[in-house]
């Protein structure tokens, strides 16, 4: 056992140190701040004076470092790992990057370890040793689980265990190109006495095994579970450390899910992969347009169609809008999907530029699918479900609503309409609405854009 290092308790919020853990911080007065770290070597001051001799103590203890001109450093970015899950190496950016550091977060349950062991037997397959280190579950447990998922998992090397020490051993000795570590929560160093999960520790292991990546060059991917508010637990601090963070999303009721990079510094952020759970693991999704409007109630009304753009690829979504008699009391506004202000935002602007009245109505709002529509391209769709929600009546099934809403009911133009109508035209619309301004001048053959200036125009033309 090794002897224990001394920790302190930081303040992250004034950065000050404390001895012992106390709920509130005596130097900036914040609660709940302390944070267990190991204690840094903080250096000798003696008086440091700041002439030169001064700068030369600053330094004392380290040594001279290579510090190669730009064009000197040689290798190049195409050196990626590929999966072969086509969804997956695409959110990444193409690839897994040797060295780097890939957070995967997401709620308990939702398919993170189903994912990783898949992708960690394709990365085998692919002549990259890996080594799956699962804190959560026994070896017999992932062999289960690699079973039913089928595939290519046989040569991949497990370690059960939580100790971070020994995690880190082991791969320094294995030597794998791949570790993968499940999850960061479960994991902890002797070094400091918090809990496994605790945030001192999982900021703790993290950085350690940052370095391990760095140092060695492995590529290391951490399970990270999400709570149902939507941090990472031992929070945002994990995101600042490493290089990539994945979000695994879904709805369990739903059986798919939506792979989404918040961060990647190898990469871009927009990009999304979808999947599905199936009874032999994560199936990709190659057509997600498909999957959301996959169910669509033909003939009701409060039901439009927009086109997103996620990342480089544009996805049609289904808006569902109910807007029912309220009781007594505030009338509700629910939102599942969207941002509950930007709906209190059209209503307004339904009201007042189109004299659509809710104020005696409840309203629902409902992104089908479990996706969530963040650009304000989706607007338009939404405004059209709230009013043929309040009209009761049906919109054109085969239309495609894209465009912002401005406070004055105008209809502002979204980037990249010309791949959205393709990709709608894709799908077996035939009509699209959208800003004057922002139809195209190549339109596909089989559909038909109309610009509108106005959410009163588009009413005036939809529901005639
Ligand atoms: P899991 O990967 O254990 O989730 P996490 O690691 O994010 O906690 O996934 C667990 C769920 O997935 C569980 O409810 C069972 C389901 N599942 C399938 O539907 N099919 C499968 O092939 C596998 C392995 C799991
Ligand atoms: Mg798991």
């Amino acid at each position: 056992m090794a002897t224990r290092t001394k920790t302190v308790y930081r303040c992250t919020e004034c950065g000050a140190d404390h001895p012992k853990w106390a709920g509130r911080c005596d130097v900036c007065g914040a609660w709940n701040s302390l944070v267990e770290e190991v204690a840094t070597k903080t250096a000798p001051s003696g008086g440091a004076s700041r002439r030169a001799g001064g700068a030369r103590s600053l330094a004392e203890g380290g040594s001279v470092a290579p510090t190669p001109r730009l064009r000197e450093v040689s290798g190049s970015e195409s050196k990626r790992w590929k999966t072969g899950i086509d969804e997956f190496d695409f959110v990444l950016g193409g690839g897994i990057v040797p060295g780097s550091m890939i957070l995967i977060g997401g709620e308990p349950g939702i398919g993170k370890s189903t994912l990783l062991l898949q992708v960690a037997g394709r990365l085998q397959g692919a002549g990259h040793p890996t080594l799956y280190a699962s804190g959560e579950e026994s070896a017999l447990q992932v062999k289960l689980r690699a079973d039913r998922i089928g595939g290519d998992t046989g040569d991949v090397s497990l370690l059960s265990e939580t100790n971070l020490e020994t995690i880190l051993t082991t791969a320094s000795a294995v030597a794998p190109q791949v570790l993968i570590v499940d999850s960061i929560q479960t994991v902890f160093t002797t070094d400091l006495e918090g809990a496994p999960g605790n945030v001192g520790q999982v900021r703790e292991t993290a950085a350690r095994l940052m370095r391990f990546a760095k140092e060695s060059g492995t590529a290391v991917f951490v399970v990270g579970h999400v709570t149902k508010g939507g941090g990472i637990a031992g929070p945002k601090t994990l995101e600042h450390i490493v290089d990539t963070v994945l979000y695994f999303e879904g709805e369990n009721s739903l059986d798919h899910r939506v792979l989404r990079a918040t961060k990647n510094r190898f990469g871009s952020v927009d990009e999304i992969g979808v999947f599905r759970m199936a009874e032999d693991g994560l199936v990709p999704v190659a057509n997600p347009s498909e999957l959301f409007l996959g169910d669509r109630a033909m003939h009701s009304s409060g039901s439009a169609v927009t086109a997103l753009m996620e990342g480089t690829r544009p996805i049609l979504i289904e808006v569902q809008a109910l807007a029912a008699k309220a009781g007594f009391g505030t009338p509700q506004r629910v939102a599942t999907g969207y941002d509950g202000r930007r709906l209190a935002l059209l209503l307004a602007v339904l009201d007042k530029r189109a004299g659509l009245s809710f104020s005696q109505l409840d309203v629902f709002l409902n992104v089908v699918g479990g996706v969530r529509l963040q650009e304000p391209a989706g607007d338009l769709a939404v405004a059209a479900a709230l009013a043929s929600s309040v009209y009761d009546r049906v919109l054109p099934h085969e239309a495609l609503f894209i465009g912002e809403v401005g406070l004055g009911g105008e209809i502002r133009p979204v980037s990249q309409a010309e791949r959205r109508l393709a990709e709608g035209a894709n799908m077996g619309m035939t009509t699209a609405y959208l800003a004057e301004r922002a139809v195209p001048r190549r339109v596909p053959k089989d559909l038909r854009a109309t610009g509108v200036r106005t959410i009163g125009e588009l009413f005036q033309r939809i529901f005639p």
